[in-house]
């Protein structure tokens, strides 16, 4: 990476300018409590992914050292929704929930070469995620009235969005040395976006909500993970969303078939929110976290 653009990356906001003494109790949305408490664990263990992907791209200076300062980033944005997570509920430990979060999920750290086939694989995979978590943080800071939150959840946006170029230039540069066909890029593309009910966030719920006597439950925790997430989401961030994954695969991110399936995404995001929220309302009678409001 040129010194210049690696100075840039540098200049970055820290946890203790965020306005905490901002914080108002009176604005929290009981439904966003949980999912900032679950997403303040997945962040927060971003260290497994920088030694994961050092591992993967070892002979490439550049990019370790980009990851590296990735995963610093990624870190502060677990202490930062775990800091706001305790505001928020008092009574809750950050520490012993990570700790909890630690001890039941770990990514596959041995890895010499990428899990998904190629390195351009690896960081289309990589771009995924941060399309993924730059529209979330953006519906959560959007939605949110509660100040400190709102600032947090925009900081954070701004900065999976820079991650997401980050990944999309480091990734544009392997895909001239690869070329991987179009085929498999939409294969890898399609493939990370179905994991998101994998156990990554299912367990991180469970961990950062669920009393330590309560069994983990992938079913219920997923449930109760995207039958509250899903409700925050508006058109404007699939749409977003749905460009960026397209220019990702080499499609026109602003063309008509973007639109068209940004169209859809919405369409089926909806039909998944309301089959999460009937199935959530019958786990709220014996969940740990009870379902406060309709959305
Ligand atoms: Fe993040
Ligand atoms: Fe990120």
């Amino acid at each position: 990476m040129a010194r210049r653009a690696w100075g840039r990356l540098m200049k970055h906001w820290h946890i203790d300018e965020i306005g905490w003494d901002r914080f108002d109790p009176s604005k929290v949305d009981p439904e966003i409590v949980p999912l900032i408490k679950a997403a303040a664990m997945v962040e927060r263990n971003a260290a497994d992914y920088v030694t994961y992907l050092t591992r993967v791209f070892a002979d490439d200076p550049d990019f370790c050292a980009a990851a590296e300062h990735w995963g610093v980033e990624e870190t502060q944005h677990g202490d930062a929704l775990g800091r706001w997570g305790m505001l928020a509920d008092p009574a809750w430990n950050f520490a012993a929930a990570f700790e909890r979060y630690r001890a039941g999920y770990q990514i596959q750290l041995d890895a010499e070469a990428s899990i998904r086939g190629s390195r351009t694989g690896e960081l289309i995979a990589r771009c995924m995620v941060e399309t993924g978590t730059s529209s979330y943080y953006s519906a959560l800071g959007d939605s949110t009235e509660e100040p400190a939150l709102k600032q947090v959840c925009r900081l954070i946006a701004a900065d999976e969005y820079r991650h997401f170029k980050l990944f999309y230039d480091h990734m544009k540069r392997y895909l001239a040395r690869e070329n991987l066909s179009f085929t498999k890029r939409l294969r890898v593309a399609l493939g990370r976006i179905g994991e998101t009910e994998d156990d990554e966030l299912a367990f991180a719920f469970h961990s950062a909500n669920e009393g330590a006597g309560t069994p983990y439950d992938h079913e219920r925790c997923t449930t109760a993970y995207m039958g509250r997430a899903i409700g925050f989401y508006r058109f404007r961030h699939i749409e977003r969303g749905m460009g960026m994954i397209f220019k990702t695969i080499g499609l026109d991110p602003r063309g008509r078939v973007s639109d068209m399936a940004a169209k859809a995404s919405w369409k089926l995001l909806q039909w998944r929110r309301d089959k999460y929220r009937v199935a959530l309302a019958k786990y709220a009678e014996e969940s740990a976290v009870p379902l406060k409001r309709a959305a």
